[in-house]
């Protein structure tokens, strides 16, 4: 029952998993998937499309039968709803923080300058109202949006902050995909969770593994073990991997193969047939599923990680039970037909190549036991002490007690928001060389930018990872070649991010700031 047999052995880090049992949970499905409202923002006085986001804590019944759980959210007790961006048009979004602390918005993956980009400097007091106004132009996509305050993103998230930005060009209806949002457009965000005895959140660095903070509740769309009633078709999953700390691999009941059409910013150039996908924390993947011929039957989302895991780290801790397991985390109950549905184009877009790269650079990853000095067991015990001290002020008394402790690190740096590590040019085209010298898997997500994957150790990155992304998976020992064009400044007083997108990662140091101007 207890993780502890798999710690066993493991000293210090072995005895501390081992205080909190990790218990396993398989309750049944029931109960509607709950679907982000849609939002598209309404007309101001100036005529300018207007969004408002009031974040607020609430309660959220994440499951069946539990109390109600103190949360954050967006307009609501947890998540947001879905905006829906439409490219080319000027918007403008107003953030309320009804909170008792500050936090940021930012929009992940979205082409905003550096002083639209809700980093870790645009800071919004309690009380305050943030104003974004820009247009978006970039490829259709399902991009998000979640808090970015230097040190908490983790807890900040963790507590519900989270919601999808759509962005829309009208390839969807160009390519006939199904379009009808929340019937067999659905949002998929993947969440796990651990709750106390009262069913309120645990974030606590004792209970976490190298990857960060896990939980043994998996919620989709804030619910666990949720029913999906969708009409015999071809469903459309847009999928976010809206954990901290975890991966998973996505599958389907019987091996059921399903098409990937798109990455974290846009539509591959066709679709690609799968039976696993896997995603990292941030990614974002959309995926046809043919229910055709299934009225009446009965089908599951779920993770198959077992087979990964290996690949990932050499670490024992990062082998919880789940990380070595199938697990449900949706079931699609297929109902009749519904005209129009939806098809699975051949030709999803056309992909523009890069301009000629100007210039290159290159990051290492560095993380705790990997060559770091001063690292390992010694910033464990800091990071204990620190978090010990910390405030206890998420929703519920929730912890927030990471700490800001430069355990994991970039080209041998820890976050500092003093500090500015280089500058690039407006326009330019460069090719990032990012290696993971960590015994861990990490992931890296740059700001303000899309890019392409132009290589896995030297191979080229498979189909599925060809299209535009902002988060990129690197296992250990692993090098990725990466290339993108600056289309959006950043100055030094709003400078863009690059970091690990595991959020105790990102708060504990790996993550580092450019700016972006005018040659
Ligand atoms: Cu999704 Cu810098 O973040
Ligand atoms: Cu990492």
């Amino acid at each position: 029952m207890a993780a502890g047999s798999e710690s066993m052995g493991m000293g210090a880090m072995g005895s501390m998993l081992a205080t909190t049992p990790i218990l396993r949970h398989t309750p049944s499905f029931a109960g509607p998937l709950p679907i982000p409202p849609l939002y598209a923002g309404n007309r101001a006085a100036d005529g300018v499309r207007e969004y408002r986001l009031a974040i607020a804590a609430g309660q959220a019944q994440l499951s069946a039968g539990l109390a109600p759980t103190p949360t954050w959210g967006y307009r609501g007790a947890i998540l947001g709803p879905s905006l829906r961006i439409p490219r080319g048009e000027p918007i403008r979004i107003l953030v309320h923080n009804g909170l008792d602390q500050s936090t940021t918005t930012h929009w992940h993956g979205a082409h905003v300058p550096g002083d639209m980009d809700g980093g870790p400097q645009s800071l919004i007091a309690p009380g305050r109202t943030w104003h974004y106004h820009y247009t978006i132009d970039q490829p259709e996509a399902t991009l998000w949006y979640h808090p970015h305050p230097n040190g908490r993103t983790g807890p900040h998230v963790y507590a519900g902050l989270a919601g999808l930005y759509l962005v829309q060009d009208g390839s969807a209806e160009r390519l006939g995909l199904p379009r009808h949002y929340g019937i067999d457009d659905v949002p998929v965000i993947v969440q796990d969770r651990l709750l106390d005895a009262h069913d309120r959140l645990v974030y606590m660095p004792q209970v976490m593994d190298v990857m960060g903070m896990k939980g043994n509740r998996f919620l989709v769309n804030g619910r666990e073990s949720p029913v999906l009633e969708a009409p015999a078709g071809w469903l459309r999953l847009r999928l976010l991997n809206g954990s901290n700390a975890r991966l998973y691999n996505f599958a389907l009941s019987g091996d059921r193969t399903f098409y990937q059409i798109a990455t974290d910013a846009g539509f591959l150039e066709a679709p690609v047939a799968l039976q696993r996908l896997l995603l990292a924390p941030a990614e974002r993947a959309e995926i046809l599923v043919d229910l055709r011929h299934l009225d009446g039957k009965r089908l599951w989302l779920r993770s198959d990680s077992a087979a990964v895991v290996p690949s990932l780290s050499t670490m024992p801790m990062d082998s919880d039970a789940y990380d070595r397991s199938v697990f449900d985390l949706l079931e699609i109950r297929v109902g009749p037909a519904r005209a129009p549905g939806g098809r699975l184009p051949e030709h999803l877009a056309t992909l523009a190549n890069l301009p000629e790269i100007q210039r290159e650079r290159h990051f290492s990853l560095q993380g705790m036991m990997g060559g770091m000095g001063g690292g390992g067991m010694a910033g464990m015990a800091a990071l204990r002490k620190a978090a010990a001290k910390a405030p206890r002020n998420g929703p519920g008394g929730m912890s927030m007690g990471i700490g800001n402790l430069p355990l994991f690190t970039i080209n041998h740096l820890a976050m500092d928001m003093r500090r500015i590590d280089f500058s690039t040019t407006l326009g330019s085209t460069e090719l990032w060389e990012v290696v993971n010298r960590a015994h861990m898997a990490h992931t890296f997500h740059v700001h303000g930018v899309s890019f392409r994957i132009q290589s896995r150790d030297g191979r080229e990155p498979p189909p599925w990872e060809r299209g535009w992304k902002d988060v990129v998976l690197i296992r250990r020992g692993e090098s990725v070649r990466l290339a993108m064009t600056f289309t959006q400044p950043a100055s030094k007083a709003f400078p863009f991010m690059y970091h690990c997108h595991m959020l105790e990662h990102e708060d504990n140091g790996m993550m580092g700031q450019f700016t972006v101007v005018r040659s």
